[in-house]
């Protein structure tokens, strides 16, 4: 009930994400959405490889398909959901390699990112992706 309009809709899209995930090894399928600055939803699921390294993170699926298809877009929110045998479960947290894409996202648009991780029954909230990766490693350490 806490959440906004969007964000209630963004976590209804993360959940829908998950139809489109590509997980025949580990059964388990990731679905992100991502609400950005214009209104525009973006959403992105987990694509597995044979070659298990080569898949991707739902998360970055849809990042790196915004970053191209919007590309100076901020993205604002990011919804996570799973699911497995096509039933959603319980909230996940995003992988510490998406962490630090998420974070780059949020540092290029200088805008913070809302994290949702979805639930069945309550959603868990992180303010900003730089919240979920202290000490972080960014655009400011090459300078
Ligand atoms: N996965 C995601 O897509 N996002 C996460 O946040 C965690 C894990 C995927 C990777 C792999 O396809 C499957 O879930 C099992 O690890």
């Amino acid at each position: 009930d806490e959440l906004s309009e969007k964000e209630q809709h963004l976590v209804q899209t993360a959940i829908k994400a998950t139809e489109h995930s590509y997980s025949p090894y580990s059964h388990f399928a990731v679905g992100a959405a991502l609400l950005l600055e214009n209104g525009n939803e973006v959403m992105g699921a987990n694509q597995e490889n044979a070659a298990y390294p080569s898949g991707l993170c739902a998360e970055r699926v849809a990042l790196f398909y915004a970053g191209h298809q919007y590309p100076d877009m901020p993205v604002v929110a990011l919804a996570i959901a799973a699911a497995t045998n096509g039933r959603q479960v319980e909230s996940i947290s995003p992988c510490g390699a998406c962490r630090q894409v998420l974070l780059e996202a949020e540092q290029r648009y200088g805008k913070p990112m809302k994290v949702l991780l979805c639930g069945t029954k309550e959603v868990v909230v992180a303010e900003s992706a730089e919240s979920l990766l202290p000490l972080c490693f960014g655009a400011k350490d090459l300078k």
